[in-house]
């Protein structure tokens, strides 16, 4: 392929020049960064598989009615996207309490929410992301009412719809975080959902063992990354020799594609 140009490099992902005017390419690094990137690791094929899971929840959305960036995948590490201008902040949905906000209100792990919780965290690494409230995104104009609007009645749709769909593999979707850009037609601007969707900005919880299939495991230095990334993808049918779930089908030993179901093709 030839030279393109580097839009942006950020912890987990690179974004180049896309082949149309509008579009990026959006690269997934097996590149772990953890605490604001104090610490600094790799999951071996961390980025093949966010790749394809992303594609997946991401098509699972638009089934139902979410606008996102997605055009389609590229390659085992690359996914074609629509261009946004990035919304200033992390939007992460809790349904029970894990990570930074049992430090903060003192809960304990594990606990159920009394109701699901959308916090907003200012997207500014020097700052490290520090929680907001709503008076502070009106205040700063990082985005206005009616987006706001938006992008809360889309974070609560897509907690519905992804707890139900993890549910469904044995996986409690404990919380996550989402990140929104807006496309401009000619006066009038939208919101859709950007960024990515996988266990690296999950919380991922066995069902039954509450084993963490998630980037957990390399936060807190648990071992097993690999394979609990590959364990979702697996559960989600993604992987070789699982017959559920659509498009194209990876067989992680031998690098290569398999094709099933409507393969995506990209354009000439
Ligand atoms: P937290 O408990 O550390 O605030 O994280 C909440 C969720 O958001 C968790 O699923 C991990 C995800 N997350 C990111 O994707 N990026 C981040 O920078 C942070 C802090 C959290």
């Amino acid at each position: 392929m030839s030279r393109r140009r580097q839009i942006y490099e950020g912890k987990a992902k690179i974004l180049y020049e896309g082949p149309e005017p509008g579009t990026l390419i959006q690269y997934f690094k097996d590149d772990a960064t953890a605490f604001n990137a104090e610490k600094k690791g790799t999951i071996n094929g961390k980025g093949v598989i966010n790749n394809r899971i992303s594609e997946y929840v991401f098509t699972r959305l638009s089934h139902i009615g979410i606008p996102t960036h997605f055009i389609r995948r590229l390659n085992m590490r690359e996914q074609l996207v629509r261009q946004v201008e990035i919304v200033p902040i992390e939007v992460v949905v809790r349904n029970i309490a894990a990570g930074s906000i049992c430090k903060r209100l003192g809960l304990e792990e594990g606990e159920p929410l009394p109701h699901t919780l959308i916090e907003y965290y200012y997207k500014d690494d020097a700052l490290g992301d520090p929680l907001i409230a709503e008076e502070h995104i009106a205040a700063f104009n990082w985005a206005g009412p009616e987006e706001m609007q938006d992008i809360a009645a889309m974070a609560i749709r897509i907690n519905d719809f992804m707890s139900g769909m993890f549910s469904a593999i044995d996986i409690r979707l404990v919380d996550f975080k989402l990140e929104f850009g807006r496309i401009f037609d000619g006066d009038y601007s939208r919101i859709i959902l950007a960024d990515e969707i996988s266990p690296d900005g999950c919380r991922l919880w066995d069902m039954k063992t509450g084993e963490k299939l998630d980037k957990d495991r390399f936060r807190r230095d648990l071992g097993g990354e690999e394979e609990a990334y590959q364990e979702v993808a697996r559960r989600l049918g993604l992987l070789d020799g699982e017959n559920s779930g659509p498009g194209e089908v990876f067989d992680l030993n031998s690098h290569r594609t398999k094709l099933r179901g409507t393969p995506v093709k990209p354009k000439k």
